[in-house]
């Protein structure tokens, strides 16, 4: 219940004011001194305190910058004689968020003690929508068990405020865009904006729009202007990523913001000065792209000033079991479900493959084992590797016609996977159920053949 402090000397009032109050639900306490005040401030949790300026003896300024000091939870709303606009205006540049003269008007007293409090609720409301977004975006959620990503982790703290640009190398879905958000919620930027911008995914024009904005007729089709990702990001953090895909043109302008810190919108003429931090991340040799003058090397230094190589998966296999674990368990706590595994079989089979897609193909492919399992359980029939329509894996060597195939079904899938296993072991069944995690008995029973 919202509690509600009456300081004013005149008894009738305290008396009116703290029935009018009562009687709209609210806690009321009351004070005749500035020091009844201070006692009632100092020891219970008063949301709003109504305050005459005339105190008696006591000064009602000297109380109100007491409270703005002390109790900053506490907003004042001031009563003032009427003809006395000048203490009102000195009392709200003092940070009292609202007056009234009197006589006072009950009505107009509830509706801005209304207004006090939903304010107070929006700005408590926004406070913990933010913790919970940092939260959820903190790197609490990053497994990091191998030496390499704790080194990474590590470096993150390190840097934490200080704003040098950053450039996250790896293969694709290795995570760099988590660490690029790990590097934004660690630094003093975290309660502004982290927006991610994926450079290969739009043609230039509209990439060029998207990150600086267009003024209205800029071209055919721009009926109003807009703020570009820049300006949306002021003071927060940008994430750039497949840096290594800009054309020359961006490349350039991308330069001229980085040493002047200010954009132009697409058609401007007005230099608007942006204050965004530069995370950018690529999946490709940026070095060699420089040799061949396919990338300017002066953006490349200004970007690599940190460089940060996240390694595969297949070379920090320590990551794997906690991020099979992790996995599980989002799916898990999706579903509602109250129990999910993956067999030992299983595992074992997720350890022995090389992961080309890194942690985004392990995630698909535990989130399909579990749409395709009818139990509560992962076993070797539910793991699908191969490229398939349903499952890209970005940037890995996908076979094309083996894309346009229609996805083969499970019995074919975990067929084909065992037959590989006894090609690859000369036939040998115990050697190939041995290498696919599965008992021998299991692999004789797939294929048909008995115990
Ligand atoms: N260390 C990790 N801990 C927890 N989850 C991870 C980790 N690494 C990657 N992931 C998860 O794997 C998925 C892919 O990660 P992310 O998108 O950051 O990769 P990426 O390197 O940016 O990939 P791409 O190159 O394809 O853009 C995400 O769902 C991410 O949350
Ligand atoms: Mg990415």
């Amino acid at each position: 219940m919202r509690k509600i402090l009456i300081v004013d000397d005149e008894h009738a009032i305290r008396r009116t004011l703290c029935l009018l109050l009562e009687s709209e639900g609210y806690k009321v306490l009351t004070a005749a001194t500035a020091d009844a005040a201070r006692a009632h401030l100092a020891e219970e949790g008063i949301d709003l305190v109504i305050l005459d300026l005339r105190l008696g003896d006591d000064n009602g300024i000297d109380l109100l910058m007491r409270i703005r000091e002390t109790n900053t939870d506490a907003e004042c709303i001031i009563m003032t004689a009427f003809g006395s606009i000048e203490n009102a205006v000195e009392s709200m540049r003092l940070g009292a968020y609202d007056y009234l003269t009197k006589p006072i008007n009950p009505e107009e007293l509830i509706l801005r003690v209304k207004r006090v409090f939903e304010k107070k609720q929006l700005a408590e409301e926004v406070t913990r929508l933010r913790d919970e977004l940092s939260n959820s975006s903190r790197h609490d959620g990053m497994v990091a068990a191998s030496p390499a990503m704790r080194g990474i982790l590590n470096v993150i703290q390190r840097i934490g405020s200080q704003d040098i640009p950053v450039l996250v190398r790896g293969e694709t879905g290795t995570g760099k865009e988590l660490i690029a958000r790990a590097i934004h919620f660690a630094s003093h930027r975290s309660q502004r904006l982290f927006l991610p911008i994926n450079c290969c995914a739009l043609p230039e024009e509209l990439l060029d729009s998207e990150l600086f904005g267009h003024v209205k007729g800029a071209f055919t089709g721009a009926t109003a202007s807009t703020r570009g990702l820049f300006q949306q990001a002021h003071g927060g953090t940008l994430f750039l990523d497949e840096i290594g895909d800009i054309s020359p043109r961006l490349q350039t302008k991308l330069l001229r913001v980085l040493q002047e810190k200010t954009i132009r919108q697409v058609g401007g003429e007005r230099q608007i000065e942006v204050d965004v931090r530069i995370i950018a991340a690529t999946n490709r040799d940026l070095e060699t792209a420089v040799r061949s003058g396919a990338f300017r090397s002066d953006l490349f230094f200004r970007l690599n000033v940190l460089p940060l190589h996240v390694p595969p998966i297949r070379e920090r296999i320590e990551d794997l079991t906690p991020l099979i674990d992790l996995f599980v368990e989002r799916i898990r706590r999706r579903t509602g479900r109250k129990r999910l595994a993956v067999t030992p079989e299983a595992r074992a089979r997720l350890h022995a493959y090389h992961w080309p897609g890194n942690a985004r193909q392990l995630e698909n492919i535990i989130e399909r084992g579990f749409a395709l399992s009818s139990t509560d359980t992962i076993d070797v029939p539910q793991l699908m590797f191969d490229a398939s329509p349903l499952f890209e894996v970005k940037g890995a060597a996908a076979d094309t016609h083996e894309s346009d195939r229609v996805l083969p079904t499970l019995e074919e899938q975990t067929l084909k996977h065992i037959r590989d296993a006894l090609a690859a072991h000369d036939g040998n069944q115990v050697a190939a159920a041995r290498a696919l995690g599965i008992s021998r008995t299991t692999l004789r029973r797939r294929l048909g053949l008995g115990p």
